[in-house]
């Protein structure tokens, strides 16, 4: 017997205000046309002024915790992937557990860009297997139009806002990869290419928050080599076949990125959860708003066997394999 992470709740949380290519093509020289064919994009939800990371986080959150059965007092570990904190501190982790009236336990951040959720999943489960806690939420947001440059079209077109979130109940299992749970995650990061995707300013550097630059091409062409390597790996370490994996669901980008791993690892595109052309890229927030669209809308069910990867700046890159 060993202890595993089960999913016993999901939360989404996507701002009112929607923005179609034909709004971005008013602001920068871009066209529908561009938008939709290199990266797949359609819309992309943009926070307003008052709406902060927190804000959304505890919106998906109070969603989960409501479709688990659960308070925020049930919660003993709050653990949230973002690039656009509330503030440079304390942790957006800490105004979620205020939000959600949680007193006790701990409530904290980790910082690893479009590989967030994946980070923040790891470090959760590892805490939950070793009965460090019992209940925890992993939430991924970004309200990456705040840190977006509108001036730049190669960075402007991709990004939007928006939060996901998992409650993981800590349970007894067999230890197999029947389980349901959290079977496994690989993280993996290389910092010498951080400068091909990051943020202009950092309060040590030039006290600014900055704006998302990109070296797209190069990214692009990290991404789906290591999601496509680091799901065969999971697969392998795991014992576990292509073909029992029920739907892949991957960090959202650019749908040119989606096909180009499912195509290496050898998964058919109507085995991948897509929702870039509705969310865009919202960094931490797109796996997790990706499950839940798929649960959502039927495709995804429970006991089914997902496989997760992701690949940001750093470059981060990892693979959550989790049967529902
Ligand atoms: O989540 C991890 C982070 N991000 C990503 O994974 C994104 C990875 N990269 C990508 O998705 C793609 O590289 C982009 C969508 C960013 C760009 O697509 P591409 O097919 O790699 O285009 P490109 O960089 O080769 O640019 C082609 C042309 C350029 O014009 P020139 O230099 O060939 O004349 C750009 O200036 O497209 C131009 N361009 C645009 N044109 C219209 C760039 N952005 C736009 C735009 N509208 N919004």
């Amino acid at each position: 017997m060993t202890l595993r992470s089960r999913i016993i709740g999901i939360g989404s949380f996507l701002p009112a205000h929607i923005s179609t290519n034909d709004d971005m093509a008013k602001i920068v020289d871009t066209s529908d046309e561009w938008i939709v064919e290199r990266t797949g994009i359609r819309v992309r939800h943009f926070a307003d002024e008052n709406m902060s990371s927190s804000v959304m986080a505890v919106k998906a959150a109070e969603q989960a915790l409501n479709s688990a059965g659960l308070t925020g007092d049930d919660l003993d570990l709050i653990v949230l992937g973002t690039v656009t904190p509330d503030k440079t501190f304390p942790a957006t982790a800490a105004y979620v557990q205020a939000g959600l009236g949680m007193k006790h336990g701990c409530a904290f951040d980790v910082v690893a860009a479009c590989s967030g959720f994946l980070y923040a999943l790891k470090t959760a489960d590892n805490m939950l297997r070793l009965g460090q806690a019992k209940t925890a939420l992993v939430v991924g947001v970004e309200t990456l139009s705040k840190i977006t440059d509108f001036k730049d079209r190669n960075t402007c077109v991709l990004f939007g806002d928006g939060a996901g979130c998992v409650i993981l109940k800590a349970e007894e299992a067999a230890g197999t990869s029947a389980d349901r749970g959290v079977l496994d995650t690989l993280i993996y990061s290389d910092g010498s290419y951080a400068p091909e995707l990051c943020s202009t300013g950092g309060p040590s550097t030039n006290h600014d928050v900055g704006y998302i630059t990109m070296n797209g091409r190069e990214v692009f062409r990290h991404a789906a080599v290591n999601m496509a390597e680091v799901s065969a790996e999971i697969l392998q370490k795991n014992g576990v076949s292509l073909d029992e994996v029920d739907w892949l669901v991957p960090h959202q980008a650019n749908i040119r990125i989606l096909e180009a791993t499912a195509k290496r690892l050898g998964i058919p595109m109507e085995k991948v959860i897509s929702t870039v052309d509705l969310h865009a890229n919202t960094s931490a927030a797109s796996i997790p708003l990706a499950l839940a669209e798929g649960v959502k809308n039927g495709k995804i069910k429970e006991g089914q066997l997902l496989l997760l990867p992701g690949m940001g700046a750093g470059f981060t890159w990892g693979a959550s394999l989790i049967r529902l």
